[in-house]
């Protein structure tokens, strides 16, 4: 099978117990264990894996790298000789290396981005249980988001040079990785110079999305909400806590997202999503949006250009 999903992100952040503040009590998550670098360790009701989400007290914001699972142990294997014999250098790591989870396999993206794969992480379950469960747990703080949904990176391009890191490595993500493109943005006729791509391994718009940048960055992770009424709710709870916005409540005509974006403490951008948007399948023809029509796909309603939604990433 390979890669399953987004298994966690660590997350560069300034001060720990603000960070912590956003992301349990208005978010809501739950931490779930500390190490000794001080790192803290968090999960959302609805995953039952023991983390999605690191925090890493190093003066963020930023990222320190992204980590999916994979579903076998062997799937380890064959990716790594794949990795490899495309020319990128792997490391094997213990058990242990990644906090709580089995050996895994690291290897930089072509956009520079530090990638880790695994098959085993310490398992925790659900809030709700598996055993007759109720369809959501008591006591959920914030807006109670299920899930760590995906992520958007932020890849160097420069066209004057010549590097488009979207292209190269949203190349290697469905060559070697085996993604599927759902999506693109493309700034030519002939539709091969990506400007931004979202591509998926599950059944849903994407997993993973790249945009074009100055540099290597995270332009955003996302939560997963259950539909538009919650999304309109978390940003309420937003507005409570008086959480710096980028984007209230609106409709992506791009994966066809109900979403809103803000700013952690540290300045890292949060988006909370909702709807599934399509099925999205391996054999699905890919949507392709012209650069000139970006507006209207980021911001379906209104289209107005926001530069500073693509420029600034952490
Ligand atoms: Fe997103």
């Amino acid at each position: 099978m390979g890669i399953l999903r987004v298994g966690h992100v660590d997350l560069k952040v300034g001060d720990l117990d603000q960070a912590l503040h956003h992301y349990v009590n208005i978010i809501g998550l739950s931490e779930t264990s500390r190490d000794a670098h001080g790192r803290v360790y968090l999960k959302a009701w609805d995953e039952w894996d023991a983390y999605s989400l690191v925090l890493s007290p190093a003066g963020g914001p930023g990222l320190n790298h992204i980590a999916y699972k994979v579903e076998h142990d062997n799937d380890l294997n064959v990716l790594a000789e794949k990795i490899g014999s495309h020319g990128v250098e792997v490391s094997w790591n213990a058990e242990g290396y990644l906090h709580q989870c089995g050996r895994s396999i690291g290897f930089d993206l072509p956009s520079g981005h530090r990638m880790y794969l695994y098959a085993e992480k310490a398992f925790i379950g659900k809030a709700v249980g598996t055993l007759n469960p109720e369809p959501w747990p008591d006591g959920l703080l914030g807006a109670g988001v299920h899930w760590l949904d995906h992520v958007m990176l932020t890849c160097p391009v420069d066209e004057n040079r010549g590097i488009n890191t979207v292209v190269t490595t949203t190349d290697f993500l469905m060559q070697v990785l085996g993604f599927n493109l759902a999506e693109q943005v493309v700034t030519d006729d002939e539709g091969k110079n990506q400007f931004a791509t979202w591509l998926f391994r599950g059944t849903k718009a994407h997993d993973l999305a790249l945009g074009a940048g100055g540099g290597t960055g995270l332009h955003h992770i996302a939560f997963y909400l259950e539909d538009w009424n919650a999304v309109l709710r978390g940003a309420d709870i937003l507005g409570k806590h008086k959480v710096p916005m980028d984007v209230t409540p609106q409709r992506h005509a791009i994966t066809r997202g109900q979403t809103t974006y803000f700013f952690d403490p540290s300045g890292n951008r949060n988006e909370m999503f909702a709807g599934m948007g399509y099925f999205a399948q391996p054999d699905m023809p890919t949507i392709t949006w012209l650069a000139k029509d970006i507006w209207r796909g980021i911001f379906f309603h209104d289209g107005t250009p926001r530069p500073d939604f693509l420029e600034n990433y952490t």
